[in-house]
């Protein structure tokens, strides 16, 4: 078996600040990996620089198509990138605004992800569409409604049916659960963790949050200034962390 996706020696500068400093970083088919760090630490851009969104200074990025085929992310077209993006890759953002799109219906947005696979069948795309919203615990009556009419742990759950009624490989996720009530997160989690599950998904989880790192990841990457400071199985780095900012990360959110 060979990584999922590769990445070395990845470099992204802001005038004089590294948001990413020599970063090597490898995912693995089914693999959940959380990238954890405090806020400014660089976990969005390393997410950003992985999927292609940004193209770093120095670096590689490989990504290992269905096909096999091993393929440089940011050597690609824009079209190319598009295209793995749109068939095997799925996103979810930290907001519901920038994985959405709010005058829509949920159907629809849930469907237009399947469109651009190249689905072309009007019904099968709504029956689709409404299984999945049933998956994700919506009501499939309120498909024609727009997401603007959800609450926001709603449209975090039509943002992992739009991204997942597609079945992609590998799932990029930044913040899932960030700006929810706890109560709300702690459902939110446990749907992505028996989604993630079920369908066999390679996810990189960007988040603050150590317990949900610790509900989902297989492996945790801890960042700080860019670089990784940590990285380890999961339960080793949050109950034996080696690095002291590590120990500060997991003791501060112990007290907290
Ligand atoms: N477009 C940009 N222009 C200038 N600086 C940027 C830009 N994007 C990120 N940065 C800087 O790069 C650093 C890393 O930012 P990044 O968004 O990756 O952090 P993060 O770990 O995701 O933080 P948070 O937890 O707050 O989301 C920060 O210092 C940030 O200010
Ligand atoms: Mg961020």
């Amino acid at each position: 078996m060979s990584p999922l996706l590769e990445a070395e020696g990845l470099v992204l500068r802001f005038g004089a600040l590294r948001a990413l400093d020599d970063v090597r970083l490898s995912l693995w088919p089914g693999e959940v990996v959380a990238v954890v760090g405090e806020s400014g630490s660089g976990k969005s851009s390393l997410l950003r620089a992985l999927s292609g969104l940004v193209r770093p200074e120095a670096g590689r990025v490989l990504y290992r198509d269905a096909a096999g085929e091993a393929l440089d992310v940011h050597a690609l077209s824009e079209a190319a990138r598009r295209r793995i993006a749109r068939s095997e890759w799925g996103h979810m953002h930290q907001n519901p605004r920038d994985g959405l799109r709010m005058g829509v219906s949920a159907g629809a947005n849930i469907g237009e992800r399947l469109m651009a696979a190249g689905a072309r069948h009007y019904g099968s795309i709504r029956a689709a569409a409404a299984e999945w919203m049933a998956r994700v615990e919506l009501d499939p009556a309120r498909m024609d409604d727009p997401p603007r009419h959800f609450s926001g742990g709603m449209q975090q759950r039509l943002q992992i049916a739009r991204c997942l009624v597609t079945r992609p490989r590998l799932v990029f996720m930044d913040e899932p659960t960030g700006g929810l009530d706890v109560s709300v997160q702690a459902r939110l989690l446990d749907l992505i963790r028996a989604l993630v599950e079920e369908l066999g998904l390679a996810v990189l989880l960007v988040t603050h949050d150590i317990a949900a790192a610790r509900l989902l990841a297989h492996r945790i990457v801890v960042m700080r200034q860019g670089r990784i400071v940590e990285e380890g199985l999961a339960d080793r780095v949050l109950d034996d962390p080696q690095h002291a900012y590590t120990q500060l990360l997991v003791s501060s959110v112990l007290a907290a």
